[in-house]
């Protein structure tokens, strides 16, 4: 039987190049080998305040954007997270048995909540154990994410053995699937800071709907470093080790190739050919963007078909854990 793969992407709206390499590439490639679920997780967006009308739309628009890179609905299960309402009756039994210290020691709350963590919902705070819920509860063998989610994916394995140590073998322990090349893709105008979509400036980042005039302008206004020459020294050139790092996948060439390539060039013809190599790749996922967004119904049926096989999954799996733990007075004899 093949193994299981469970990720997950926020319906903001943009989904940015960093989203991409980090993850989105990995979800594709692993539908050759694996059972996949990729869920768009509406439940996560709404830790922090979303305008319905805005939300819906952004969920249709993401799971758009999964289609046109590459997610097969007929290979695997696309669905919105929060049509099966499994992934939430699961965090909860899954925060009975967190601590607050583990969650306190969350970077991405951290960084997510700045200075104001006690205006911060609570939700915002509990979201790596809906994060584990959504992988634990199918038995996820193997999930692929970028580097900020490591955290995250340690919690759920520690959980994932702590339930197993009290209650007997229900979860998998997961492995994280992180890229080597690409796990964490730095901040266009601050390569000190993740690439983000929710950073202040559109400059930050290029989204894969960006139109080609977009990509070239934010291209040559990335923050590059001092000096001109193109050499991968993530130390001392972090901004050019960024770029070339996001050339050389978008490409496939190696850096060491990049680096031939544009000897003697400076940063002014490196930046044109990464400009043009980066339309070349984001131009035909854009078009099919534009054309899978038009089919609204389509979209709508593809995700509330996913919805449905996943709840088949999910229902018998959560039974099971409310039975171990003595829940509710269906099943007993079973326990
Ligand atoms: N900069 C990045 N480089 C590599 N991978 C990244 N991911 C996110 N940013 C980078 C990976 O993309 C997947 C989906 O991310 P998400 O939608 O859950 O949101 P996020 O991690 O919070 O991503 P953003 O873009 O940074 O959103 P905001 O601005 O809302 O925080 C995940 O696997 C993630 O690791």
């Amino acid at each position: 039987m093949k193994k299981l793969v469970f990720s997950g992407i926020q319906p903001s709206g943009i989904v940015h190049i960093g989203n991409y390499l980090g993850a989105l590439r990995g979800w594709v490639a692993l539908q050759e080998t694996h059972e996949c679920l990729y869920s768009i997780v509406d439940l996560h967006a709404i830790t922090v305040a979303q305008r319905p009308d805005e939300l819906r739309a952004q969920i249709r628009q993401t799971a758009a954007l999964c289609l046109a890179v590459g997610v097969d609905p007929a290979r695997s299960i696309l669905f919105a997270q929060s049509d099966v309402s499994e992934h939430a009756e699961l965090a909860w039994i899954l925060n009975c048995h967190t601590y607050m210290g583990e969650l306190r020691r969350m970077t991405q709350f951290k960084d997510k909540a700045g200075k104001d963590q006690e205006g911060s919902s609570v939700g915002l705070f509990d979201y790596p154990i809906l994060m584990a819920s959504d992988i634990l509860l199918y038995g996820t063998h193997a999930v692929p994410v970028g580097d900020d989610q490591r955290q995250h994916l340690e919690l759920t394995r520690e959980i994932a053995r702590r339930f197993n140590n009290l209650y007997g073998d229900i979860f998998v322990v997961p492995e994280a699937i992180v890229p080597k090349a690409g796990a964490r893709v730095m901040g266009l105008d601050d390569p000190s800071k993740k690439m983000s979509k929710s950073a202040a400036s559109a400059a930050n980042y290029i989204a894969l709907s960006d139109c080609d005039e977009a990509i070239r302008k934010k291209i040559k206004a990335a923050v590059t470093d001092s000096g001109h020459d193109i050499v991968y020294d993530e130390a001392h050139k972090p901004a050019l080790a960024n770029l070339l790092t996001i050339y050389s996948l978008t490409v496939s060439k190696t850096i060491k190739e990049l680096e031939v390539q544009y000897q003697g060039q400076g940063y002014a013809g490196f930046k044109q050919g990464l400009g043009g190599a980066l339309c070349d790749f984001i131009r035909p996922i854009r078009e099919r963007l534009e054309d899978w967004a038009a089919r609204r119904d389509d979209l709508e049926r593809i995700l509330q078909e996913g919805a449905e096989r996943a709840r088949a999954l999910a229902r018998p799996r959560l039974q099971t854990i409310k039975d171990k733990l003595g829940l509710g007075v269906r099943n007993t004899e079973k326990v």
